[in-house]
């Protein structure tokens, strides 16, 4: 049932066809009250005002009270305890993955029916449950609120992503980190995407420039929706998928840009990556301690260099994103020759 709130106030009586030029000398005048409805009757409009204009036929009625909008998180201040609030979300498709944080745990429902209810776009809630885990990095989830389907369709920078957040791994929070690749990759290059998911590097790279790419993923879900991806994405003459482990696929001394997005064990592949450049560019991801963020991966770096005799550069380093508390998500870009 939709409550409707009215209350009497002082309006302005004009006939119907003079409701608009009437509203628009109002608003001039700065006395039409925008905080109650127009409301038209028996051949007539009555328009709330906040003070008495001259010149008009003024009446007091009932006036219909515009609704307030409150955001999501005015809404969720109402239904928390003080000083309580979550402080992260992920939107994938139309699908939303929250974070509840401890002592908050009795609230998710709520919360999730709020997240729904305030966002026209979101049709499901699921919670995360525990890190991204095992080889396929897939992370638990409990199904929360709206309709209990984990597979959508993700837009970026105008591609589509279609997956099932239950079986592969998929963050929108490196949606910078790949616009930042995109923007070094030159027409021509061969890249190998050493464990592209289903595929949001390799596909965007391939959409945008004119490249040949081998993406690689072991777990098979990933594969499926990988090769699914390069179909509605129109990209199958420049990307060629592969189901397997890469040190067993991947192909060696050809590429001119590798993307080893495994950060928690990219460093066990650093060699790998190293015999798969030819010349060229490795964007190498990590987890690091704050207080130490790039000199371990350097020194790693510098030492595969050296056994494998080639030149290394460090052309760049930065924070992707934080990943908990202690801990960021970083990238660095190796120029190998
Ligand atoms: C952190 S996810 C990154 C996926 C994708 N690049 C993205 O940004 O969404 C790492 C992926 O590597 C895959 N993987 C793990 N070990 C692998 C291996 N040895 N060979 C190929 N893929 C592997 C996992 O299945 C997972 O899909």
């Amino acid at each position: 049932m939709i409550e409707m709130v009215t209350s009497k106030s002082l309006g302005v009586k004009v006939p119907l066809h003079e409701a608009e030029s009437t509203r628009k000398k109002l608003i001039e005048l700065r006395m039409l009250d925008q905080k109650r409805k127009i409301k038209r009757m028996g051949g007539y409009a009555f328009l709330p005002v906040t003070r008495v204009p001259k010149g008009f036929s003024i009446v007091e009625t009932d006036f219909e009270e515009v609704e307030e909008k409150k955001s999501f998180k005015e809404k969720l201040r109402e239904i928390l305890p003080a000083g309580k609030t979550i402080t992260s979300y992920d939107i994938i498709g139309d699908i939303a993955v929250i974070e509840i944080p401890q002592g908050l745990e009795e609230y998710e429902r709520r919360i999730a029916e709020l997240l729904l209810s305030s966002h026209k776009h979101i049709r499901s809630v699921y919670e995360k449950k525990g890190e991204v885990e095992g080889l396929e990095r897939v992370r638990t989830l409990k199904f929360l609120t709206g309709e209990d389907n984990p597979k959508t369709i993700h837009k970026e920078h105008g591609i589509l992503l279609k997956l099932d957040i239950s079986k592969v791994y998929f963050s929108p929070r490196l949606s910078y980190e790949r616009e930042r690749v995109l923007k070094q990759v030159k027409d021509g290059e061969v890249i190998v995407d050493l464990f592209a998911g289903v595929g949001p590097f390799s596909i965007l790279l391939a959409k945008y420039r004119r490249v040949k790419v081998y993406a690689i993923d072991i777990n098979p879900y990933a594969y499926e929706y990988l090769k699914e991806n390069i179909r509605i994405n129109k990209v199958a003459n420049k990307v060629i998928p592969l189901l397997g482990d890469c040190r067993e696929l991947a192909p060696r001394n050809i590429a001119d840009r590798v993307i080893m997005n495994l950060p928690k064990s990219a460093h066990e592949f650093l060699d790998l990556s190293f015999q798969v450049v030819k010349e060229g560019i490795i964007h190498f991801y990590s987890i690091s301690p704050k207080q130490d963020l790039y000199s371990r991966q350097i020194e790693l770096i510098r030492e595969i260099g050296r056994k494998t005799e080639k030149e290394v550069n460090i052309l760049g380093k930065r924070i992707v994103r934080p990943y908990s508390p202690y801990n960021y998500h970083i990238v660095i870009d190796i120029g190998v020759k």
